[in-house]
């Protein structure tokens, strides 16, 4: 068995975040989303892992990654020329999956459990694709899919006005290398995708066997905002399970609850109530950091109080007096002006939103 995390696309829900980075590095708890992905892969006993990568953030995604040893493994790069859907990265990625089954793992999903269970059903029926399912509230949202009692994918609809059940398409698939068959005769969609939902289609026309297996734990959809605050509290929430204090805690800062402070990190005369997470090199003074918030390297806050927010490295807050529910990229100032005169000044990048 094999595995190919996808790691291209454009990120265009995710902007602006993702005009200077991959949205597959954007942190969770301080952890790029696409480590957790490698996690469970390894996990699982899969040794042999291709990453999927785009021109534009290919490079920064192996500068992150490197060549696997942080998993004791080895990952190989596969450059996808131009972002033409999941089933032209599979097909990008020929040469690399030979004969052999393969997980498909889109590199920007989050599931709060192992994928174990879903490769033992996979080895047990063989079938020629094994989807993962999630049950949702809102399934025209998503690609779903129709079940027959037994699991049988009966068919996929793309966001569908009337769903026939509310089982989504999670971004997890195994396929056996019969897909490559189900590829080879799909057309473009009407976004110019070759698409997986299409392929699948095909695969079941063939009268190929696709099974359904539905995940029992929560499933995100990283590469919208709220969906990355939401993961944030999720996985600091289950994630984080005793006090990791690495840093420099001073007599008059008060710790409450679970907090990680990495090397280097000075916290000085705050209060921080967790779950929270401070990377390495950080300073915290005069400060309130409030639950499920995640804070970066080398960030700076200062006279500020911060609560359910993310802010990515080498940020700074000044004189903040209450910050909540915020997604703060990298290398961003935000800091108050102490002059009488109550104007805003502001340096914003595009599709950036700022409420005030
Ligand atoms: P999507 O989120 O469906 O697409 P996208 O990255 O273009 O994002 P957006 O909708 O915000 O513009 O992609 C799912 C995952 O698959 C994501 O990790 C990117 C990756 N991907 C590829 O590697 N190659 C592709 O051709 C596409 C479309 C996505």
């Amino acid at each position: 068995m094999k595995a190919i995390i996808l790691s291209g696309g454009t990120g265009t829900r995710l902007r602006p975040l993702t005009y200077s980075g991959a949205k597959q590095l954007v942190p969770v708890a301080n952890k790029p989303i696409l480590f957790y992905c490698i996690d469970n892969i390894v996990q699982a006993g899969i040794q042999d892992v291709g990453i999927i990568i785009s021109p534009e953030t290919g490079q920064e995604i192996k500068d992150a990654v490197g060549d696997g040893s942080l998993w004791g493994i080895k990952i190989q790069y596969i450059l996808q020329d131009i972002p033409g859907g999941l089933a032209h990265a599979i097909k990008t990625a020929r040469n690399f999956l030979e004969d052999s089954s393969f997980i498909m793992y889109l590199g920007d999903n989050l599931i709060g459990t192992g994928i174990n269970k879903f490769l033992d059903e996979f080895r047990t029926n063989s079938p020629e694709a094994l989807i993962l399912l999630k049950k949702v509230d809102n399934p025209k949202q998503f690609g779903v899919a129709d079940v027959s009692k037994e699991g049988k994918v009966i068919r996929l609809i793309e966001k569908p006005d009337v769903p026939p059940s509310n089982l989504a398409l999670v971004g997890i698939y195994i396929f056996s290398p019969k897909v490559h068959e189900a590829i080879d005769r799909i057309k473009p969609s009407k976004r110019g995708e070759l698409e997986i939902t299409d392929a699948i289609q095909e695969l079941i026309n063939m009268g190929c066997n696709v099974e359904s297996f539905v995940l029992d734990a929560w499933w995100l959809d990283t590469g919208k905002k709220d969906d990355l605050l939401t993961a944030n509290v999720i996985v600091l929430d289950e994630w984080l399970k005793a006090n990791d204090i690495k840093g420099v805690i001073d007599d008059t800062t008060k710790i409450l609850g679970r907090v990680a402070v990495g090397e280097g990190s000075v916290i000085k005369n705050s209060i921080i109530r967790g779950p929270v997470i401070i990377g390495k090199n950080t300073e915290v003074t005069n400060s309130f950091i409030g639950p499920y918030t995640s804070i970066g390297d080398n960030v700076k806050v200062t006279k500020s109080s911060i609560e359910h927010s993310v802010i990515m490295n080498d940020s700074e807050l000044r004189d903040i007096e209450r910050l909540e529910e915020s997604l703060i990229g990298r290398r961003v100032r935000i800091i108050k002006n102490n002059t009488s005169h109550k104007a805003l000044r502001l340096l914003v990048g595009d599709d950036s939103v700022v409420e005030v």
